[in-house]
């Protein structure tokens, strides 16, 4: 669907205008999904439908218009380990909160609402064999970029290069896991990726065999704090373009990276469930797959939907968060679940 459009009281209505999501075609190019944190309408509901919900507990992206399929390809149902890629210049406390958000994943340690709690609606989705999501995430192997092997301006073919580059690499290789791996592109502030703010915060793919050799399902994000927080770490930075909107405290004192947080964690969950985009997703057309995460974009608690992120929480030092981890907190995006036909997460008030 090339727009998706809904109606918001203003001050949104500016940033929805801006916010309209254009499809990313395939062509010469690559088809990937893009995500933006904004607060965004349930992209399938229709607009009678989302003032007749409005006022419902469960109006979460419930919608009789969403048509979630599985169309029979693969999910991860084996120990999923995520390896990383930092490109450019990351400082070690940026990469911290990032591996305790990946460790917190499966972790058991962390008390409710937790990041555990969030992937139970990802484990919900099965195979053909009915074999489930696996429950396991660990942090994988780890290599740096350090310097800009591919420049600070990547396209998404150049993406798959700078992969080639990491997994073919003479010195400590990223390993090569076709079972249950997944490789994450995690560029610096000072790099620029197609359609970086505009359209997208992060994408998520599998690399082509002819380009790295291997079918490996690998996602980019971008740490936006350079180039537009306003747009890729919202709430945390606001647009400019919106009198009176407050930035939120962000939780681990990093805006961008804080921001980055729930767009890893969407592109993992579709990772999880759409490796090679052809298992888990909505709407007719596989070059512009709705996923498990694109189906709640901008909701993050109950009642989120429309320009209100739902009911969230707030730390001691004033930071708000929905979900904790190891030893922090984090903001992260709900997630479809295709049993109950919304948007659930660890938070949610009904549960
Ligand atoms: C939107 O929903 C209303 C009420 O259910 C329905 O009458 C209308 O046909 C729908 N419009 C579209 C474009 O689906
Ligand atoms: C596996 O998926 C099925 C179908 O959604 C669900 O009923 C079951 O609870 C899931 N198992 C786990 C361990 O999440």
């Amino acid at each position: 669907m090339p727009y998706r459009i809904a109606t918001l009281e203003p001050p949104f209505q500016a940033v929805l205008t801006l916010s309209i999501f254009t499809t990313i075609l395939l062509s010469g190019t690559i088809s990937v999904t893009g995500w933006r944190p904004w607060p965004n309408p349930h992209p399938t509901v229709n607009t009678t439908a989302d003032l007749l919900f409005a006022g419902s507990k469960k109006y979460e992206g419930s919608s009789s218009f969403v048509h979630l399929k599985y169309h029979m390809g693969p999910v991860l149902t084996a120990d999923i380990s995520v390896h990383i890629l930092w490109y450019g210049t990351w400082r070690t406390s940026q990469k911290h909160i990032i591996r305790e958000f990946i460790n917190s994943i499966s972790s058991s340690s962390a008390p409710p609402p937790s990041v555990s709690g969030w992937w139970r609606t990802v484990r919900l989705y099965t195979d053909q064999t009915g074999a489930n999501i696996s429950s396991t995430v660990r942090l994988g192997a780890e290599k740096n970029d350090r310097f800009y092997s591919h420049g600070k301006s990547l396209t998404r073919l150049s993406v798959q290069s700078v992969l080639k580059s990491a997994v073919t690499a003479a010195t400590k290789p990223l390993p090569i896991s076709p079972q249950g791996g997944l490789y994450l592109l995690l560029t610096a502030p000072d790099v620029y990726v197609e359609d970086f703010c505009g359209q997208v915060c992060g994408f998520h793919y599998f690399t082509f065999p002819s380009i790295v050799g291997y079918t490996l399902p690998y996602a980019w994000v971008g740490n936006s704090a350079k180039l537009c927080p306003g747009v890729c770490a919202y709430p945390f930075q606001v647009p400019d373009y919106i009198p009176g909107l407050k930035p939120l405290k962000s939780p681990n004192g990093d805006v961008g990276v804080d921001g980055m947080i729930s767009v890893i964690g969407h592109e993992i969950a579709e990772l999880a469930t759409n490796p090679l985009v052809n298992a888990w997703y909505a709407g007719p057309d596989p070059i512009d797959p709705v996923e498990i995460a694109d189906l709640c974009e901008g909701i993050y608690g109950t009642g989120g939907g429309g320009s209100y992120m739902g009911q969230l929480l707030a730390g001691y030092d004033g930071a708000t968060y929905n979900m904790n981890g190891i030893r922090r907190k984090f903001l992260v995006q709900w997630v479809w679940n295709h049993v109950l036909n919304y948007c659930t997460g660890p938070n949610a008030l009904d549960q």
